[in-house]
């Protein structure tokens, strides 16, 4: 099957004020593709560059180098409209992201007002099909967003992503600012939607449980670059990386012995992605460091069908 989307070698960097030629590697040679259907998630440590990859692709962050693939149009041949129209986003905290003078159908609406010449009826009449789509009740079309709970905010954000039928969804911690109850629903929600409406979704989280529910294949990232990638049953079930085992024990949803006693992480802090360490960027956190892992950046190996960026693996 083709690729719905494909990201190859993605660099964003951000010039700081430290002087010429230094720059945050917010994202540092990122590969990745996703089929019809198909879940991604992406997960890794505050400040390792999810939300810059999110930011990327909605072409809001200009990228530094690489390519990304629409089908098998490039991201620079195709107009922002047609972009919109194909890839959609929808944030962590629907309070912050939608517009509080709105009313829901003109925030579920919007999209559709922006890209095309839609009559007002129309569009109400499309952002309450929307509405029902998502488990909302579409008398609520002429409430404001602080009249909806969390998770009706979040559905009303999943019905504005969806207005313009998109072939991809950027979720950027969709459910981390909900109840776990509530979390639940909007993560079956989304499987529905995905089956119904054949979407595939880039799912960014901090939390590998909830990754580990939809995802059907894992990126593990640190300080921007890619520390393991593959299919979530084998990156869950057996994780490569001393990284990946690293949150998988933290997450506790792992039954594997190795990983609940895995050792604990050295106790540096997450280093700065404007001076990230040499040679393998996780060695100053890393428990099972050698000297061997200060010298080189390690390779992206493919190892039993799983990328994994570590030299002892
Ligand atoms: N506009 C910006 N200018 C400079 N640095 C930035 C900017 N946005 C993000 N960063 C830095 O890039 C890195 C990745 O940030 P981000 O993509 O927000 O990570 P995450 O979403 O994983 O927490 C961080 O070190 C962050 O401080
Ligand atoms: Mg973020």
């Amino acid at each position: 099957m083709e690729n719905v989307l494909t990201v190859k070698n993605l660099k964003t960097y951000y010039p700081v004020n430290k002087g010429p030629n230094k720059f945050v590697k917010a994202l540092d040679d990122l590969s990745f593709s996703i089929k019809k259907n198909q879940t991604i998630g992406i997960v890794g440590e505050s400040g390792c560059g999810k939300s810059t990859l999110a930011k990327t692709l909605m072409g809001l962050e200009k990228r530094t180098g690489g390519e990304i693939y629409f089908g098998d149009k490039s991201f620079d041949d195709i107009s922002s409209k047609e972009r919109y129209g194909n890839i959609q986003m929808v944030f962590q905290d629907p309070l912050d992201s939608l517009n509080p003078r709105k009313k829901a159908w003109e925030i579920i609406a919007d999209p559709l007002l922006i890209n095309s010449n839609v009559s007002k009826d129309e569009a109400l009449k499309k952002a309450k099909e929307l509405m029902e789509l998502v488990g909302l009740r579409p008398e609520g079309a002429h409430k404001y967003p602080h009249m909806f709970s969390g998770g009706q905010r979040q559905r009303l954000g999943i019905a504005r992503a969806l207005i313009l039928n998109p072939k991809v969804l950027i979720l950027d911690e969709p459910v981390s600012a909900l109840d776990v109850s509530i979390q639940a629903q909007i993560l079956n929600l989304l499987k529905d939607l995905q089956k119904k409406m054949g979407l595939s979704y880039i799912f960014i989280s901090h939390d590998l449980s909830v990754v580990n529910y939809i995802a059907d294949e894992i990126l593990v990232m640190y300080l921007g670059k890619v520390s393991e990638y593959g299919p979530a049953e084998k990156v869950f079930k057996a994780p490569q990386h001393p990284y990946t085992k690293t949150l998988l024990k933290s997450a506790h949803i792992s039954n594997n012995d190795e990983i609940k006693n895995f050792p604990k992480l050295k106790d540096a802090e997450l280093p700065s992605p404007l001076n990230p360490p040499n040679g393998c960027s996780f060695h100053t956190r890393c428990p099972l460091a050698t000297e061997e892992c200060e010298k080189g950046l390690p390779n992206l190996d493919n190892k039993d069908g799983v990328q994994v960026r570590c030299i002892l693996s």
